[in-house]
């Protein structure tokens, strides 16, 4: 690793040079099947022609201005994203998941006048500092540099029904990491979400889905809400967003848009017309192409392809999927990647996981069946 990078990374042993679709090319001259998606962040997989283009006419046309002009770009993003909702109605640009939940934390705390946020004790939400109070993940949280009782958080167990009386009128909201994919890919119950948001209506809280992974059709509806049939007064995406650009976005109903006032969100680089046209051509291509039936169909050929092997598990939904055998995640991620196959572990140590572009093939996935099934014949 060169000297000249602050090293705060742990890293795998591929010095990557390029990419195309789902194939990583490394200075060692391998060849790596992507099924990590760069962290799912690649919906459309390394260097889809589209976004190419997109990136460079957008760039001969209008590379930056900041928000204190209109541009025609940021309208056309923000109303790609919104296309189809039944409730969101505007969308706030910034340039990360952790950004993006540090607006909605501040926006619910100012509309409900409460300070405490509720949120699981297995999530993840960033690494600034609101984000990062609400992050439940202990191996995260002891990061904190903020003392416990001045970070006004609380923490319910994800999808213990019990703990949602825990929501009360000392809440200014709950924000839900919609599928908590760190702790290991974790489904809610059948049922849960919907006994959520009632709590919340109940109590006046606000529910924020942080969507950062599970959001922009990774789990087969545009919106992860919509799988679990919740409608979030707030929304927060990244990640997925710009195809691999970096952006974020908040997404809120026409009754919190009616409430924000001039100055109370702002930032220099978010819906720079680039990171736009890259939001813009993303969930065009995300609708148009089917690949939100497409995800449905990667997760089926991978459980189909698992169910006969002896002790393998799958959790999760279309491209977030979490995958466990009688192998530690690391062993198996270690016998894979010498295999030329590229996998995440996560907080679990039981738990692999599977974060793939939507745009991956059935003879990838067949690829990757074989050497799972190969690697697992070595255990
Ligand atoms: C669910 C979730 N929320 C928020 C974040 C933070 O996003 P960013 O790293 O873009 O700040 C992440 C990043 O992994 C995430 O997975």
């Amino acid at each position: 690793m060169s000297e000249a990078l602050l090293d705060v990374y742990p890293r795998l042993p591929i010095h990557l040079e390029r990419a195309q679709g789902q194939c990583l090319y490394a200075s060692d001259g391998r060849e790596l099947l992507d099924l990590y998606g760069g962290h799912a962040v690649t919906p459309l997989g390394h260097g889809h022609p589209a976004l190419t283009r997109a990136l460079c006419e957008g760039h001969r046309e209008l590379d930056f201005f900041s928000n204190s002009l209109h541009m025609a770009v940021q309208r056309r993003a923000a109303e790609g994203l919104l296309e189809g909702s039944a409730h969101l109605r505007h969308a706030h640009f910034v340039n990360s998941g952790t950004e993006a939940n540090e607006a909605a934390i501040h926006l619910a705390r100012r509309l409900s006048g409460r300070k405490k946020i509720l949120s699981f004790d297995c999530s993840f939400h960033g690494r600034t500092q609101a984000s990062l109070a609400a992050t439940g993940l202990p191996g995260y949280r002891r990061r904190l540099s903020v003392p416990e009782d001045e970070a006004f958080n609380g923490f319910i167990s994800f999808g213990a029904q019990d703990d949602l009386a825990a929501i009360d009128e000392s809440v200014a909201a709950v924000l839900c990491e919609s599928v908590p994919s760190l702790a290991g890919v974790l489904m809610p119950p059948e049922g849960y979400y919907p006994a959520l948001e009632a709590r919340c209506r109940e109590a006046g809280a606000l529910l924020i889905f942080d969507e950062v992974q599970g959001g922009c059709g990774r789990l087969g509806h545009f919106f992860a809400h919509e799988r679990f049939s919740v409608q979030p007064d707030m929304v927060t995406l990244a990640k997925g967003v710009a195809g691999g650009y970096p952006a974020g976005a908040l997404l809120v109903t026409a009754g919190i848009g009616a409430a924000v006032e001039h100055g109370e969100l702002g930032t220099t680089f978010g819906g720079g017309p680039m990171a736009c046209r890259m939001i813009e051509t993303t969930a065009r291509l995300i609708r148009e192409e089917g690949l939100l039936q497409r995800v449905g169909q990667i997760f089926a050929r991978i459980a189909a392809g698992v169910k006969p092997m002896e002790g393998v598990k799958l959790r999760g939904a279309g491209c977030l999927i979490g995958l466990t055998s009688r192998l530690p995640a690391k062993m198996l991620q270690k016998r894979l990647l010498e295999a030329n196959i590229l996998v995440g572990t996560s907080a679990d140590p039981r738990v692999l996981r599977l974060l793939p572009a939507y745009t991956l093939t059935d003879e990838e996935i067949d690829r990757f069946l074989d050497a799972l099934g190969s690697a697992l014949a070595e255990a």
